[in-house]
């Protein structure tokens, strides 16, 4: 063993052969340096990356919230579904034959805040609204209270079958957003 040590150690020993290591370690060096700045370029353009897409990030969400399509297809008369819009949940009542007749049957002059049937639907069947009580904020329950429409349980509020306000403090009709229909199974809103 200690034969062989001496002549294996100035082998591999930087002292024993200057300049070939010397040379070596500028190559390695120098592609290591390539590649150190190569990465550093690289972290660089996704840092650039990052917030120019978060810039655009809001914009685009923004503009994917503005509206939202909906397929009503499965719901049947008689049902509701509840989306999301613009942070707000958004009634979408296939109302039965009975609540368009109610709805249709008010003389709306009487109501805290006229509005016909036909003004606050674009098809008889679907009535869509904004779910957030015009009183104070609350989320009303469905098919409920004096008119068989909406009830809002934090004051009392009583909407009939048009979405419109009856009874109670609230002072205005559910509001109706801006929706079309796409297809007579696809309504887009917003
Ligand atoms: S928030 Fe609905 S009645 Fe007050």
């Amino acid at each position: 063993m200690d034969d062989t040590l001496p002549q294996t150690l100035p082998q591999t020993s930087p002292q024993t052969s200057p300049q070939t290591m010397s040379d070596d370690s500028q190559t390695t060096r120098r592609d290591f340096l390539y590649l150190a700045t190569g990465a550093v370029a690289a972290v660089g353009a996704g840092g650039v990356a990052i917030p120019l897409i978060d810039q655009m990030n809001p914009a685009a969400s923004v503009k994917a919230l503005a509206s939202i399509e909906v397929d009503i297809s499965t719901i049947e008369a008689g049902q509701s579904v509840t989306v999301t819009w613009r942070g707000k949940p958004v009634f979408i009542r296939h109302r039965t034959k009975q609540e368009i007749a109610e709805a249709q049957a008010v003389v709306s002059a009487d109501l805290p805040d006229p509005q016909t049937d036909k003004e606050r639907v674009k098809k008889d069947e679907w009535l869509i609204m904004v779910g957030v009580c015009t009183h104070l904020g609350c989320v009303p329950l469905g098919q409920a209270g004096d008119f068989k429409g909406w009830f809002c349980p934090c004051h009392g509020s009583h909407y009939d079958t048009s979405g419109r306000i009856r009874r109670g403090p609230a002072p205005t009709n559910l509001e109706i957003p801006a929706y079309s229909f796409l297809t007579d199974t696809r309504v887009k809103i917003g």
